[in-house]
């Protein structure tokens, strides 16, 4: 998850439990990247991995991040195959994340590592397609590489559905929003606890907000005043926007958490308990073992 969202403390977290913890470098200058990765290494010898988002990619710190060998590169959005070769050339493990079939085939074609199919129920920006119907449809095109499902998967329950569909795992992230280690605001975990199932909305009115277009994608975030009075008056916000922009910036500040972004997938609303990252990932884990180990049982 982008700059305002991951942290040292909660990728070490992730990847000291057994998963694997990703900072996201969207907004995150090279030198800050640079800070956050030696803070990583100093609370895990486990492997981690950085993200980026190809159509917004910060060329010093993904060049910082080669040079400081990360062992996973993720990318998300735009053609691959230059970042990709970069990242195999300094001896990284790549992984892509794809909205749609055409995705998948492009990635695999690029000779990523990984696929990570995004579902629509994914928080932060998300592709059109439930994950439901993309993952088995990436699967079947995926030529043998292992698939990660995301969107929506906040428990061991998500990930068995997940493994019974042909993924090798899951990705995760609004789950590890709701955890002490997220360097999410106060308000923004609270809002995903008191979040119920159906709370979330897709919607085109952040990109307008933040003026950046991310074709192909629209963000997924719980339902509060701010969205409630622009869904549908997306051409009057475009209008007002700089006054907004000036408002949204105070609405922060005060943690309002009516008028804040509060980007989630919509797994949200399974979400009760704010955790350490360390324990999902272990709670996740061993969830995901009973549920098929039961269905295993219950077929015979
Ligand atoms: C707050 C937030 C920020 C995100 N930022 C990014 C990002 O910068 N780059 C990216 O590739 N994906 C980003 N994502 C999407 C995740 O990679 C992943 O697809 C998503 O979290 C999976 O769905 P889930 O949130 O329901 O677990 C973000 C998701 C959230 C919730």
């Amino acid at each position: 998850m982008a700059r305002v969202y991951s942290g040292a403390e909660l990728v070490a977290a992730v990847s000291n439990a057994g998963g694997l913890g990703i900072l996201g470098c969207l907004g995150r200058p090279a030198d800050e990247a640079l800070a956050e990765i030696r803070r990583i290494r100093a609370l895990t010898d486990r492997p981690f991995g950085v993200t980026f988002v190809l159509h917004q990619c910060d060329e010093a710190t993904f060049e910082a991040c080669l040079a400081e060998h990360v062992p996973v590169f993720a990318f998300f959005r735009g053609e691959p195959s230059e970042a990709i070769a970069r990242a195999h050339a300094a001896g990284a493990t790549t992984i892509c994340q794809i909205t749609t079939v055409d995705e998948a085939i492009q990635a695999r074609e690029a000779r990523a590592d990984v696929l990570a199919a995004q579902g629509h129920e994914a928080g932060g920006h998300m592709g059109p397609i439930p994950l439901l119907t993309l993952l088995p449809e990436v699967v079947a095109v995926a030529d043998g590489l292992p698939v990660l499902a995301a969107g929506g998967i906040v428990d061991g329950q998500g990930l068995a559905a997940a493994l019974c569909l042909g993924a090798a795992g899951a990705l995760m992230g609004t789950r590890f929003l709701a955890t002490h280690e997220a360097p999410a605001l106060a308000a923004h975990k609270r809002a995903i606890l008191a979040a119920r199932p159906g709370d979330t909305v897709a919607n085109d009115i952040f990109d307008i907000l933040w003026g950046e277009a991310w074709p192909g994608v629209q963000t997924r975030a719980i339902r509060n005043k701010f969205i409630d009075r622009w869904i549908g008056h997306e051409d009057e916000l475009q209008a007002a926007i700089e006054e907004i922009r000036r408002q949204r910036a105070q609405a922060n500040a005060d943690q309002n958490p009516d008028e804040m972004p509060l980007l989630a997938g919509a797994g949200a609303g399974l979400i009760h308990e704010l955790k350490p990252a360390g324990q999902v990932v272990r709670e996740v884990v061993e969830e995901a073992q009973q549920v098929l180990r039961a269905l295993g049982a219950h077929i015979g």
